[in-house]
């Protein structure tokens, strides 16, 4: 069992807060190595504002999170930047630099780190390429030459360039085909398995959803209410759990997933 080692992320009593609205409250989480973690919930629940807090990006208000066993707004800033060479992030947007190929695109950060790889960010940032399963064409591509799932392919490649532990992805098949979404998914895996790489997938897709997370953490009443495999997750009385998978397009999967239990 994964939950024999220490955790990756354990977040404790979290609460953030914008002005007086309160998004976070009592939220506790926790992720051990190796594990793929979906985190779902309603529009506006505050997951990407859970994902600041994990990244240093937004003080939390109360609580506290560790990562790799730093607590993150305590240690030393020496230690926070240990820590933040040891992740990877894929944000909402993708945000690739247009004027910037894809290649260069790659290596930024691998250049904010050169004192890590001096002389190496092209190669490195090739091989990276490959990995997510990108021609070498590619490489002297620019972002406005690129489908939807080639930029989701660089952005990937561009949170791999460091060889993070963890990797933390917002949305990452949001406005993709369902072949190219499933694809994508695929290749979460394969780094999951090739690399034992941590993930955090925050999605809406419910393929995703059925195919790659261990577990799947629900966001609601501005903390965690569950975080259980999907096939129990969709068992869960909670009525915000209910609501959530029960309208007509997530119902259709919790009736092929169960058997038909739930028509
Ligand atoms: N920079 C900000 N300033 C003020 N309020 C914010 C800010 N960012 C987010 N919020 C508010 O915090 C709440 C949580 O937003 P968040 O973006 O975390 O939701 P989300 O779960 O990621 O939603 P979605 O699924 O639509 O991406 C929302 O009510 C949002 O309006
Ligand atoms: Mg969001």
């Amino acid at each position: 069992m994964m939950q024999d080692k220490s955790p990756i992320i354990d977040v404790k009593g979290l609460e953030t807060r914008f002005g007086k609205q309160l998004v976070h409250q009592h939220l506790d989480l926790t992720v051990y190595p190796g594990e793929i973690i979906a985190i779902i919930g309603e529009s506006g629940c505050g997951k990407t504002t859970l994902l600041r807090a994990l990244l240093m990006l937004m003080k939390p208000t109360a609580g506290s999170v560790e990562l790799f066993g730093y607590d993150v707004w305590r240690c030393s800033s020496k230690e926070k930047e240990l820590v933040r060479h040891r992740w990877g992030v894929m944000f909402q947007s993708g945000a690739l630099f247009s004027s910037l190929t894809v290649l260069q695109n790659i290596m930024l950060p691998i250049e904010e780190g050169a004192q890590l790889y001096p002389g190496f960010g092209r190669e490195i940032a090739l091989v990276k390429l490959l990995m997510v399963g990108l021609p070498l064409s590619a490489a002297s591509k620019y972002p406005s030459e690129l489908s939807g799932g080639m930029l989701k392919r660089v952005a990937l490649a561009r949170a791999l360039a460091l060889d993070p532990e963890l990797i933390f992805l917002d949305e990452p098949s949001a406005g993709l085909d369902p072949r190219s979404a499933a694809e994508l998914d695929k290749l979460l895996l394969s780094l999951r398995e090739q690399l034992g790489i941590t993930l955090m997938v925050i999605t809406h897709d419910l393929d995703t959803l059925w195919t790659i997370p261990d577990r799947v953490v629900f966001m609601g009443d501005q903390r965690v209410l569950a975080a259980l495999p999907m096939e129990q997750l969709v068992l869960e009385p909670h009525p915000s759990i209910q609501a959530y998978f029960s309208n007509g397009r997530a119902k259709r999967y919790t009736r092929t997933a169960k058997g038909d239990i739930n028509g």
